[in-house]
C-alpha cells in the first residue's frame, strides 16, 4: 500500500513509473510555485541532477508555463530562445501545468533525448496524470 507515503514519496514513485515506461520520457520531474514568490522550485524528479532549481517566472520553458497556464510542447529545444538547457543530451521538452481550484501551481516537466517525441496522446495523458497529482496535494 502506499498509504504511508509522503507527497514527495509519491511524487517520486509518479515520476520513477513516467521514466520506467515510456522509452522517450528520459527526466520525469515537478516545479511548484516558491510559496508566494514568482519563482518555480524543484520538487521530486528521476534523471540527471540539475542546477536548475529555482527558475523565476518567465524564465526557460517551465517559467513560460508558469506564467501562460498552457502546455508547452517543444519538438526542439534548439529552435528556443527562452529555454534553459540542463543537460546537452536533451532533444525535446513537455510541460503540462497543474491546477489546484483553477490556480497554477506547478507543473510536470518531461525531458526527451529523442527529437519530436511528443504527441497530443501525451498532452492529454499527462493532463491526466497531472489531474490526479491535484488530488494528493
Ligand atoms: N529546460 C527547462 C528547465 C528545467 S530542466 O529541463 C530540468 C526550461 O527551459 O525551463
Amino acid at each position: 500500500s502506499n498509504s504511508n507515503l509522503t507527497i514527495d514519496e509519491r511524487l517520486l514513485k509518479i515520476c520513477e513509473l513516467l521514466e520506467n515506461h515510456i522509452e522517450y520520457y528520459n527526466w520525469v520531474g515537478f516545479y511548484f510555485k516558491n510559496g508566494n514568490k514568482e519563482e518555480l522550485k524543484l520538487g521530486p524528479y528521476v534523471g540527471a541532477p540539475t542546477d536548475h532549481t529555482i527558475i523565476p517566472f518567465g524564465k526557460g520553458i517551465c517559467g513560460q508555463v508558469a506564467v501562460s497556464n498552457e502546455n508547452f510542447v517543444v519538438p526542439d529545444v534548439t529552435a528556443q530562445d527562452n529555454y534553459i538547457a540542463c543537460s546537452i543530451t536533451v532533444k525535446a521538452e513537455i510541460v503540462i501545468p497543474i491546477f489546484v481550484n483553477g490556480e497554477n501551481i506547478g507543473q510536470i516537466d518531461i525531458d526527451s533525448n529523442t527529437p519530436d517525441p511528443f504527441t497530443e496522446a501525451d498532452e492529454r495523458f499527462l493532463e491526466f496524470v497531472c489531474e490526479k497529482v491535484s488530488e494528493i496535494l
